[in-house]
């Protein structure tokens, strides 16, 4: 998900208007193939790096969580393809649910 990281920083910065929004289409696209990506790669439970036991526990859940993310970033990748800043900007609280899955799913940093 680091990819994912990049993406969403500057998909940040096009909506705040500090990176060009001529990088639109490739960043919610890029954004839809991570979230893909992501329900491929937790699809076998392999308990492990910082996924809380409720990954694997609630397997489906989880996975359920993560095809609505890799649905909301396909409908904003769309938004994207036509430059549409404040549609984009309208899809963007569905289709980043980092934060959300993250407290709910991810443990905390190792100190
Ligand atoms: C449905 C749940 C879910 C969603 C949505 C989600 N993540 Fe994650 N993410 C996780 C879990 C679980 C881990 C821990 C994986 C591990 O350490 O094994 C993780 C790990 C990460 C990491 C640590 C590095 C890595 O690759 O494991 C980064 C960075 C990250 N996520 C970024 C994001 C960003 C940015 C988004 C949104 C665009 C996002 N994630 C959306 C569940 C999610």
């Amino acid at each position: 998900m680091l990819q994912l990281d990049r993406d969403a920083k500057t998909l940040g910065g096009i909506v705040a208007g500090t990176i060009p929004a001529a990088k639109l289409a490739e960043t919610t696209r890029s954004i839809a193939q991570g979230a893909r990506e992501s329900v491929t790669a937790f699809e076998p439970a392999v308990p492990g790096g910082r996924s809380k036991p409720e990954v694997w526990s609630n397997h489906a859940e989880f996975l359920s969580d993560m095809s609505a993310f890799a649905r909301h970033a396909e409908d904003m990748a769309k938004a994207g393809e036509s430059g549409n800043v404040s549609q984009v900007t309208n899809l963007m609280i569905d289709a980043l649910p980092c934060k959300q899955c993250h407290d709910k799913y991810r443990m905390p940093k190792p100190s």
